[in-house]
């Protein structure tokens, strides 16, 4: 079963959740320089140098449209992939990619900051159609014993393209006031490989039997995915998929809210994608190089570096424990290391005058990043489709994506601007919402480590059912009938 893991199909599709860490990370290391020129692009337009107070607004834009373009790709998912089909809405997606590289890479010679915003935008239409087609492609063709860490392949990709931006980004490669275009372009290479790798993949036997009815085809992708004659085993569990979807109805957005049954579970969900995001990991992917240079580190690009690395390490670590520690006690393990880290780091800041607290603030931040992969990390972007059954879990993913993307916004947008105000206190606003998290999640969230998805509904049903007094038999006409 190896050869599985490495099926090019999985690696190729993952080329999305790289391009998404990429963009995240790559306008860190390269701030000041791109800063640089959209101050000399305001002195070629009105004469002046620009005030300080724009240039923050500016920046803070360009780092958090991204996430405004993640938020209306994520919802849009839905869209494309009944339509289209998995494989095929990823290969479109591609478009999206290539604008946004044209954009960003001629804004310089364009004399135009506004390129530079509007191709962040597109690229985050890109990144937040992908959170949602690479989790779905790739759980859809993996085998069941493998779908879990399959799928955490996902959050290694963001984090591997974290990396690679964050050493594309050091001075001597392309983070100078020459070659920064090229690196924000960069994204065209991955998005022309994908391109001629994508047509090669299969699409989704789960698309082509469930969605097409197209059992031939659907069999015929099997036997190249597993590499055996006999796939009557994976035909049988996909037909029986396909009858348990037919009988529980396809739920709509507004749907999963009416329903009392589903209360439960999508509060969970979106709590647990606030969670990560609000945690203010990205104030550190986004922001870290300055955090580092106000917290007097010598050499801040090589610090965010080793953020990228720790970070990777971690991902690994937490592949390996998952499936024996479970999800909840990672994620509340996860939670209070980075509280835990937030203050040792608001600590460091605040006595900036002993020089070596330089190096505490770096360990603060290496240990947050650590803690942060071992569970909030991965642990959301797959558990929603654990705490959802067939009908629902389409739109919740639609939902989780939509909270995550606007939370990263959040943090990407205000983080300047908390930090201006609170000077060194900014990451106790981070720690007090990590500490409601990990109050939340030790007394709303279950364990869902080896639970079959009906076992978990079934939960989830006689809590609601509890709720409003009902059996849960009752609920589950009710919750059927009052969908319009
Ligand atoms: C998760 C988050 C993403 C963050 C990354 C850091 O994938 O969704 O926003 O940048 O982790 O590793």
């Amino acid at each position: 079963t190896d050869n599985k893991i490495s099926r090019p199909d999985v690696g190729t599709a993952v080329i999305g959740s790289l391009q998404f860490g990429y963009n995240t990370g790559v306008i860190n290391a390269p701030q000041e320089v791109i800063e640089n020129f959209i101050n000399q692009t305001w002195y070629h337009r009105y004469n002046e140098p620009i005030p300080k107070s724009s240039l923050t607004a500016v920046w803070s834009i360009a780092v958090s449209v991204f996430s405004v373009g993640g938020i209306f790709g994520s919802f849009s998912v839905g869209l494309f992939v009944n339509r289209l089909g998995r494989r095929n809405s990823m290969l479109m997606a591609n478009i999206l990619a290539f604008i946004s590289a044209v954009l960003m890479g001629f804004s310089k010679m364009a004399k135009s900051w506004e390129m530079l915003i509007v191709g962040r935008f597109v690229v985050g239409l890109y990144c937040g159609l992908s959170t949602g087609f690479v989790p779905m492609y790739v759980g859809e063709i993996s085998p069941t014993a493998l779908r879990g860490a399959l799928g955490t392949l996902h959050q290694l990709g963001i984090v591997i393209g974290i990396l690679i931006a964050q050493i594309f980004g050091l001075e001597v490669i392309m983070g100078n006031e020459n070659l920064w275009p090229l690196l924000l372009a960069f994204l065209f290479i991955p998005a022309v490989i994908q391109c001629v790798l994508l047509p090669l993949c299969p699409e989704s036997p789960r698309f082509l039997l469930i969605n097409k009815n197209e059992e031939n085809k659907a069999k015929c992708v099997l036997k190249k995915l597993r590499g055996t004659t006999d796939v009557s085993a994976d035909m049988q569990e996909m037909k029986e998929e396909s009858r348990q979807m037919m009988r529980e109805k396809k739920v709509t957005i507004l749907e999963l809210f009416r329903s009392p049954l589903y209360r439960q579970p999508l509060l969970i969900a979106v709590m647990l994608q606030l969670s990560q995001q609000l945690s203010g990991i990205n104030a550190i992917f986004y922001y870290s190089t300055s955090i580092f240079a106000k917290a007097g580190v010598e050499q801040p690009v090589y610090a965010t570096i080793g953020a990228g690395v720790v970070n990777t390490a971690f991902t690994v670590v937490s592949l390996f424990v998952v499936e024996r520690a479970g999800r909840r006690s990672l994620h509340l393990l996860g939670l209070l290391g980075m509280a835990g880290s937030a203050i040792l780091m608001t600590i460091a800041m605040a006595l900036l005058q002993l020089k070596w607290m330089s190096y505490v603030s770096i360990v603060a931040i290496f240990a947050f990043v650590a803690f942060f992969e071992i569970g909030p990390g991965p642990i959301p972007w797959f558990i929603v489709a654990e705490l959802f059954s067939q009908g629902p879990r389409p739109s919740a993913i639609a939902v989780a994506g939509f909270s995550n993307w606007t939370a990263n916004f959040i943090v990407g947008m205000g983080f300047q601007y908390g930090a201006s105000a609170c000077g060194p206190y900014v990451f106790v606003i981070f720690t007090v919402l990590l500490v409601i998290f990990f109050i939340f999640t030790y007394f709303k969230v279950p364990e869902t480590k080896g639970r079959t998805f009906d076992d978990i509904a079934a939960g989830f049903r006689q809590t609601a059912a509890m709720a409003e007094k009902h059996t849960p038999e009752e609920l589950n006409s009710l919750g059927a009938d009052s969908q319009l």
